[in-house]
């Protein structure tokens, strides 16, 4: 077994019973010998506001920005609202992406998903995708992860209970871990 990666991963839904924080605690369990996977919910990033960022980062900004600066990756979950990704996700980007230092630039980044609806969120994944070119990640492009019915794959403590689910979980954790290693040349 190779160098186990540092991940930051948050989810773009700030409920309790999220399922996209539901999918990154699964990430996080399935891939335990790979990565080490710290999550970071985004109930305390504030409305963006130039002003306030004239004054200075706000501390949850400025503790995020710098987790994803010394992280090997990052891992983001996003749920579609309306054809595409939330309002939270929205606001985190625009705080991550100011100048200068933008921790995302050569980041291994995945996107990752869960929706109740039948298109498990791959709608919401490409806007994605397009709000984070500026930003400059390094990210996978397959397989791509998304959790279609979300409300029937887990159960009441966010397990996830459906076998191809877990398989295709695992499947990605490995290629998320080889699409690092082959960013950061690692051969051996
Ligand atoms: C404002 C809003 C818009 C939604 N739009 C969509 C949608 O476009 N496509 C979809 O599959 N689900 C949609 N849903 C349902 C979400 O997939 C569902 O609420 C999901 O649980 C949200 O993610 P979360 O569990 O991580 O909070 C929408 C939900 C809300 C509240």
């Amino acid at each position: 077994m190779g160098k186990k990666f540092n991940i930051i991963a948050f989810a773009g839904s700030l409920r309790k019973s999220s399922y996209n924080k539901y999918l990154i605690n699964n990430i996080k369990k399935l891939g335990i010998e790979k990565l080490n996977i710290e999550i970071i919910d985004l109930k305390d990033i504030p409305l963006y506001n130039e002003d306030v960022e004239k004054e200075g980062l706000p501390e949850a900004v400025e503790k995020l920005r710098n987790k994803i600066s010394e992280a090997d990756g990052v891992i983001i979950a996003t749920p579609e609202y309306n054809y595409s990704f939330s309002g939270v996700l929205k606001n985190t980007i625009d705080w991550i992406s100011r100048p200068p230092n933008q921790p995302l630039n050569g980041k291994p980044l995945a996107i990752v998903g869960a929706s109740m609806g039948p298109s498990g969120t791959i709608r919401a994944q490409l806007h994605l995708r397009h709000s984070l070119i500026y930003l400059n990640p390094i990210i996978l492009n397959k397989p791509e992860i998304f959790v279609p019915f979300a409300h029937e794959k887990f159960d009441v403590d966010g397990n996830l209970k459906d076998e191809d689910t877990t398989k295709f979980i695992k499947m990605f954790i490995d290629s998320f871990y080889q699409w690092i290693r082959k960013i950061n040349c690692i051969s051996d």
